[in-house]
């Protein structure tokens, strides 16, 4: 399982792509609107940040041709490639557009997914990844990490290309569970992942190796 970053504030991944080995960006509308700023001063920076990594776009229209139109603009406007994704939420309109823009040559990221149907539909409409939202299951007493695996293993078995990025996550237990049961992605808030890599038996352990060699490593380098 690969992991991304599912935040657009500049200062969180400054420091992430820093030491974390982040393999893109997630964004959604909410996650723009955390930063009391228009997308046209977020995007470009982003763009930047992320470099060759992976970068997922939500649009916001919600007609397919609209969609199309808004990918296509975001796509030319920024001269993006291939690691640019259209995250296209899966209403009825959205599943109309996802041929569309595969057509355009636009990489998609089916997202607001709640069941493992959802996601086949998404997958057979050609999405290159399927974004199912594990937290928001987890509030509404459904189970996210168990609609995730169906979802892994319905792209086992029918052989699809589509990928699993699975995102929503509050606790380090569901980033655990999720990676257990086989997903390819995970998208993963500043905190969450911060969660993920530190541990206070690791804090401790560095404060005795600190201790116990102090003086020791006499060898120059
Ligand atoms: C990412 O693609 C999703 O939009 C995001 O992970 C949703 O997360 P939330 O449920 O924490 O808002």
């Amino acid at each position: 399982m690969i992991y991304l970053a599912d935040t657009a504030n500049f200062d969180e991944l400054n420091e992430l792509f820093s030491y974390f080995p982040i393999a893109g960006v997630t964004t959604n509308p909410t996650i723009i609107a955390a930063e009391n700023k228009p997308l046209s001063q977020i995007l470009p920076k982003l763009i930047d940040l992320v470099g060759n990594k992976m970068l997922h776009v939500q649009m916001i229209s919600t007609k397919a041709e609209d969609m199309l139109r808004e990918a296509k603009t975001y796509k030319s406007k920024f001269n993006l490639g291939d690691n640019f994704f259209a995250k296209i939420p899966v209403s009825r309109e959205g599943y109309r557009a996802i041929p569309m823009l595969k057509e355009a040559g636009i990489n998609v990221t089916a997202t607001a997914i709640f069941t493992q149907q959802q996601a086949l539909i998404a997958a057979r409409a050609g999405a290159d990844w399927v974004a199912p939202y594990v937290n928001r299951l987890d509030n509404i007493s459904s189970h996210g990490i168990e609609v995730v695996k169906h979802i892994v293993d319905n792209i086992e078995h029918f052989k699809l290309e589509t990928k699993v990025l699975a995102a929503s996550f509050k606790t380090v237990d569901q980033v655990h569970r999720v990676s257990m049961v086989g997903s390819h992605a995970a998208t993963i808030s500043f905190d969450v992942l911060e969660r993920l890599r530190s541990h206070p038996m690791t804090d401790m352990s560095l404060e005795w190796f600190e201790r116990d060699g102090a003086g020791l490593y006499d060898i120059e380098f």
